[in-house]
């Protein structure tokens, strides 16, 4: 499994919004690194904080993007809702990755889904608004 890298398409020009990216992308390889060692203590871990990051960064940028008023606050919050229950769903995966070849195997294609850069892609729906309003580096095209 590669690793993630936060291309420059997927930067919002939001110093803020950009750097929260960075430390989950940074989080999500060193748990890639940890499942392809079979690290289990590591995979927890890293597990346990990207959750954490996830929650503080998705409150954040909600709370964020009501304060600018952005008008489709409702469905993003329906799509981390979605995000969460997968990253919980890991944690299942996790009990059964650490007894055998399949379980990590399992955890490690649960994690290949997309479930990381999803994370970041969805983000760029509110791209435009935020250059509209002033609060990314980007211009419009
Ligand atoms: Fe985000």
């Amino acid at each position: 499994m590669q690793k993630l890298e936060l291309i420059d398409a997927l930067l919002l020009g939001n110093e803020a919004l950009d750097n929260d990216h960075r430390d989950l992308v940074d989080l999500a390889n060193k748990l890639i690194e940890s499942i392809k060692d079979k690290n289990s203590d590591g995979t927890q871990q890293y597990l346990s904080d990207f959750c954490k990051r996830f929650c503080e960064h998705e409150k954040f940028e909600i709370e964020f993007l009501n304060e600018i008023g952005f008008p489709n606050v409702r469905s993003l919050e329906i799509h981390y809702n979605n995000m969460y229950r997968e990253i919980q769903y890991l944690y299942h995966l996790f009990d059964r990755a650490i007894r055998n070849e399949i379980g990590w195997k399992t955890f490690r294609d649960a994690l290949a889904s997309g479930l990381f850069e999803t994370l970041i892609r969805e983000d760029l729906s509110f791209k435009s608004f935020l250059i509209e309003c002033g609060h990314s580096t980007h211009s419009g095209r």
